[in-house]
Order: C-alpha cells, then structure tokens, then sequence
C-alpha cells in the first residue's frame, strides 16, 4: 500500500530530472512553472515524483506536468501520486481538472482514464509546433495533444 508525504516546493532546481520526465521540454516546464504550483511526494522518506497544477480560468486547473522516478514505476506511485493531485486541485478551490497527453502515450492515456478522466479535445500539431525534436512513442510519432478532464 502506497502513503505519500506531499509537499509544496518553490525551488524546482531538485526536480528537474523528474519534470523532464513528463515533459521534454525545459522551457515549457519553466514558463508554467512561473504560474503554476510544485507539489513533490515522498514514501518512506524517499522523493518518489511530483506534479505540477497552473490555474487555467476560474475554477479550471489544468495538471501540467506529473512524474514518478523510474525505479518507482509500476508500483501504484503514479495511482496514488495522481489522487494526491486530484485532491490537491480540489483543495485549491477547483471544479474541473484538465491533462494533456500526447496522442503517442498509449501508458499515459490508460493511466488517466483509469483515474476517471474522461476525452475532451485534440489540439493538432501542438508537439510538432511547439517541440524542436520529433518524438516518437511506441512506434507512433507524437504530433497531438489528447486533452482530459475530470469534474471534481
Ligand atoms: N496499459 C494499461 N494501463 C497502464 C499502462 C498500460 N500500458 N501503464 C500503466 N497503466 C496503469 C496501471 O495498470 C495502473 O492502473 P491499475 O491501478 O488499474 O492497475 C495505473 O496505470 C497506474 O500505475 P502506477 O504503477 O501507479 O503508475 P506509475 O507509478 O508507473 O506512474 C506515470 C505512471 C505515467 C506517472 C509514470 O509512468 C511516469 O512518471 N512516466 C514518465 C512521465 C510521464 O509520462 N508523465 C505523464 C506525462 S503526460
């Protein structure tokens, strides 16, 4: 059984392995991180992974980054670091929670509508316009971005 230790960071310096994890990208992750909110979780006093919520539009909050250390992988981490982010986002006064995912992330897109995330929208050629490198995923290359939302 996974119980987290959840905090709050101001400093991403110690994270960054973990946040390029989620997102290759290191200038996207800082513009968000300026308006978003850092949370870092910990099982048995180890830093397992983090997230990362930015506040949309009124009670919309949208998790933009979320990652479990690859030792940590495939043990319910992700499960529970993911309700912790739910709850969180609920704690901050939202009403809807939104993720997006590349249309590659077969993992991702499993892992989020086993959380109860329902489909929402596809933003076409987000990752080919806004990423230097092409990145392929399970064979696929990831053009799209799957948007996700979740009533809280
Ligand atoms: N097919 C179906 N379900 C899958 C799956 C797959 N290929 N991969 C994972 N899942 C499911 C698990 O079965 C589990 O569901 P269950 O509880 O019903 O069995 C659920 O996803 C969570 O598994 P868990 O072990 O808690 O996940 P994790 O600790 O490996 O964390 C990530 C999941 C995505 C956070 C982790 O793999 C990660 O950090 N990946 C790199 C960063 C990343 O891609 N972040 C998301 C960016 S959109």
């Amino acid at each position: 059984m996974v119980e987290l230790e959840l905090w709050a960071e101001s400093d991403p310096t110690k994270y960054w392995d973990l946040l390029l994890l989620a997102d290759p990208s290191e200038v996207l992750v800082q513009e968000y991180l300026t308006d978003g909110k850092l949370y870092a979780a910990s099982w048995d006093g180890v830093t397992v992974g983090v997230f990362v919520l930015v506040p949309v539009e009124d009670t919309l909050w949208e998790l933009k980054n979320i990652a479990v250390s690859p030792e940590w992988q495939g043990k319910g981490v992700g499960k529970a670091l993911l309700t912790e982010a739910i709850g969180t986002a609920r704690g901050l006064s939202a009403e809807c929670l939104e993720v997006g995912t590349g249309n590659s992330s077969i993992n991702q897109l499993a892992y989020y509508q086993k959380a109860g995330f329902r489909l929402d929208r596809i933003a076409k050629n987000y990752f080919t316009l806004n990423y230097d490198e092409p990145i392929f995923e399970n064979g696929i290359q990831c053009r799209d971005m799957v948007f996700l939302k979740m009533d809280l």
